[in-house]
């Protein structure tokens, strides 16, 4: 008998889809994702078999950078429907068991936010101190070196003429940096907080978190770091109060609310300090994993350096391969389906909490986005590109969508694939449900295995019961021996599903092998 884990938190065990509301469905029929469209398709999500959904900015904002500028976080911005429609989406979720994460953008607002809009008013404005501001100096010079997002080289700072001083954004000049070293900042992003967890929400999805503690001196950087955005804001100790502060927030509701952080640290020992000691981020996106190129040796490597860095304190690992912010994985990896399937089996087996980025399941690539249509600041947008649900003129949409359709939409849609057992979506459901009957490959340890080169091995335990995944990256066949008779569970490409495992692993084919008498002993 297995013994289930039952003291696992259930961000743990869970699979994470992210929503992005601009491209995943259209309700309303104006060609721009809404909430209507999310609740409509939540039947499919749990068809899939994911947990829970992260979505992405749906607050009123301005769209500069389509969300991640929030001009009021406490509304629902109109074109993606209402409060009411918002609370629909939690009733709907949880309604069908899966849980709902929502982005939170606490370090720093839209110009449009009406605290930027007062403290801008004037050097004496009540509000002025809710943000960054700095005197040039007598020859014109800034503050600091800083640059910003978006903007290569650029300033992290901008005058405001009218008050004749700089403000600090570590993005666009339309992202003030909230200024957290105010209480009534911080007091005022904790209410933000309330707001949403009073009205259901399991978690939240907290954007470039490591930025909100900043230098209070405001120090140069080397020039090389000086080039690179945020690079000020790392390792500063009041963050990690600030985030004690935001974890005793979440934690005295009932339900274990999670907290993920986007933290740009590279290195595992540098994202583990962002746990503290189980009193910060519940969890922090691994980007060696967004970062990796598609080999064997790349993924060994992040695997090793993942466990060094996170298990010394305890921090649950993070997997994820695509977001809304980087070409899509399969773009990066060169396009093959056969190579996008073998993604899918690494992504749902290794230890920890997967993020699957809508339209992965579908074999997605990257849209091809004419100059004249490229919208955002950052040149995302073929990342971006609207889910095609089925085949028909418009794809289910009722409208042109605001983005170019990714290729072969027709034939990667929803509608196709769910009716053809062997397409990708299928592999991801048969994947997802694989991982939920398996304690092993939910929770269990995992140890990495001698392997051909070009061959991934693992294995994950977890009392009596035990799963061997294989992800062979290369061209070329490979052969393996567990030592042991073994099964097929799961074939990226299908083959030979419910056999004996004979040894030979396909070229880029990623298996996932059980112990043949469990499987006949029921
Ligand atoms: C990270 C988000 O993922 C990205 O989309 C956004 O542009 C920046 N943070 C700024 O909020």
């Amino acid at each position: 008998m297995v013994t289930l884990h039952p003291g696992a938190p259930w961000w743990q065990s869970a699979v994470i889809y992210q929503i992005y509301p601009r491209s995943f469905a259209d309700a309303s029929g104006d060609g721009v994702g809404d909430l209507q469209g999310v609740i409509g398709r939540l039947d499919h999500l749990a068809w899939l078999g994911i947990d829970a959904i992260w979505l992405s900015p749906f607050f009123r904002s301005p769209m500069r950078d389509f969300g991640y500028d929030v001009s009021d976080y406490c509304d629902v911005d109109p074109l993606f429907g209402s409060l009411d429609d918002f609370d629909a989406l939690v009733a709907a979720t949880h309604e069908r068991g899966l849980r709902l994460i929502i982005d939170w953008v606490p370090a720093h607002t839209s110009s449009d936010h009406p605290w930027f809009v007062e403290a801008r008013a004037s050097r004496e404005s009540p509000r002025r101190d809710w943000y960054v501001w700095r005197d040039l100096g007598a020859n014109g010079e800034l503050p600091n070196n800083w640059t910003c997002s978006f903007h290569p080289g650029q300033p992290a700072w901008t005058l405001d003429e009218g008050s004749g001083q700089l403000y600090l954004h570590s993005f666009l000049p339309e992202q003030p940096d909230l200024n957290w070293a105010n209480p009534d900042v911080e007091a005022a992003m904790h209410d933000v907080l309330r707001f949403w967890l009073d009205r259901g929400v399991d978690g939240i999805r907290a954007d470039v978190i490591h930025n909100i503690g900043k230098d209070p001196l405001l120090a140069d950087l080397s020039p090389k770091l000086a080039r690179i955005p945020q690079q000020a804001v790392n390792e500063q100790p009041v963050t990690h109060e600030y985030l004690r502060r935001i974890r005793a927030l979440l934690d005295r509701y009932e339900g274990e609310r999670m907290m993920v952080g986007e933290v740009w640290r590279l290195l595992p020992e540098q994202t583990a300090l962002y746990y503290g000691k189980g009193d910060e981020l519940h969890l922090n996106f691994n980007l060696l994993s967004i970062l990796a190129d598609w080999s064997a040796a790349t993924w060994r490597d992040s695997i090793e350096k993942t466990a060094a860095g996170l298990d010394p304190v305890d921090a649950w690992p993070t997997w994820v391969l695509s977001n809304h912010d980087f070409p899509r994985h399969r773009t990066r990896f060169g396009g093959a389906e056969a190579t996008a399937r073998a993604a899918a089996i690494l992504l749902l087996t290794l230890r920890g909490t997967p993020f699957l980025y809508m339209g992965e399941e579908l074999g997605l690539e990257d849209a091809v986005v004419p100059p004249d249509r490229v919208v955002d600041p950052g040149g995302r947008d073929g990342c971006r590109a609207p889910i095609p649900w089925d085949a028909s003129a418009d794809r289910g949409w009722g409208a042109d969508p605001w983005l170019p359709w990714p290729p072969d939409a027709d034939a990667r849609s929803v509608e196709r694939q769910r009716k053809d057992d062997t397409s990708i979506l299928h592999l991801y459901r048969r994947t997802l449900a694989a991982r939920r009957a398996s304690p092993a490959l939910r929770l269990g340890e995992q140890t990495l295995l001698p392997a051909a080169e070009g061959l991934l091995a693992y294995r994950r335990e977890c009392d009596d019961d035990q799963r061997t995944v294989l992800v062979n990256f290369r061209d070329q066949p490979a052969r393996f021996d567990p030592g042991e008779r073994l099964e097929i569970e799961v074939a990226s490409d299908g083959a030979h599903e419910g056999e004996p495992f004979s040894g030979d692993v396909r070229a880029r084919q990623a298996l996932i092998l059980g112990r043949a008498a469990r499987t006949s002993a029921g």
